[in-house]
């Protein structure tokens, strides 16, 4: 859902992408590189380690559970040097919803990711809002906030870029990549304010006087 939203996104803005997949002759993101490309966008499909290796940006939108094992398949060759925007929530449904957080507090997915490939320049960014609202901030009316977290700061500025694109005016650099811990152990709140508001397309504004 996420990976096809934001790369669905990204080829409308003329990108081009490749879609990574487990299997890379995965039918889902085979029929999203048809539909994709039959706009006239560039736009294909293939294994993890496909997609890493031709993205100057590299997007996980992996299940959280599984996205150490989805990276490590993707490569740490073809991470190496490469801004990896990490939207990924380690959200464990083995007991039921709300799901818990298989990592927190002293320690976050974003940061296991980043220290399982070192030579990546891992930035946590939009895993805070639903995949329409990432690339359609539009869609909830006013003023909003969007996060980035990274060690690199030109990697973060290419992250702000492409959030630019995205149409989010309200970018809140919260440092380095120690400050996803806040970025994901916020999920358990946005699923409680999702539930209170009956719908998926909320977000909060960061406001001071
Ligand atoms: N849904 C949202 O609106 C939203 C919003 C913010 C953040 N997020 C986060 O973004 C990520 C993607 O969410 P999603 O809802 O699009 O999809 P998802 O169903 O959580 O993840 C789909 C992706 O995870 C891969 N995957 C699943 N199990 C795997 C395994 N055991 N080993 C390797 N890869 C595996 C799938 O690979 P295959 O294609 O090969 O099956 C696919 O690429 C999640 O971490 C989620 O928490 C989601």
């Amino acid at each position: 859902m996420v990976g096809q939203a934001l790369a669905t996104r990204l080829v409308e803005l003329g990108h081009d992408v490749v879609m990574g997949a487990r299997d890379a002759t995965n039918d889902k993101a085979a029929q999203w590189a048809s539909t994709a490309g039959a706009t006239g966008g560039r736009a294909a499909a293939g294994s993890f380690a496909d997609a890493a290796d031709h993205g100057e940006v590299v997007v996980n939108a992996t299940s959280g559970m599984a996205s150490l094992d989805a990276l490590a398949a993707a490569g740490d060759a073809a991470l190496a040097g490469k801004v990896l925007i990490d939207v990924a929530n380690p959200l464990d449904f083995s007991g039921g919803f709300p799901p818990s957080l298989s990592v927190c507090n002293t320690d976050s997915l974003a940061e296991q990711i980043q220290r399982a490939h070192p030579d990546a320049r891992v930035v946590k960014a939009l895993n805070t809002v639903n995949a329409d609202i990432m690339v359609h901030p539009e869609r909830i009316p006013g003023a909003h906030t969007i996060f980035v977290a990274g060690d690199d700061a030109d990697a973060k500025a290419v992250v702000v870029g492409l959030l630019t694109e995205f149409g989010w005016r309200e970018i809140l650099d919260l440092g380095g990549i120690q400050a996803a811990r806040g970025l994901e152990m916020y999920l358990p709140l946005w699923l409680s304010m999702m539930t209170a508001q009956g719908t998926y397309n909320i977000n909060i504004h960061v406001l001071k006087p």
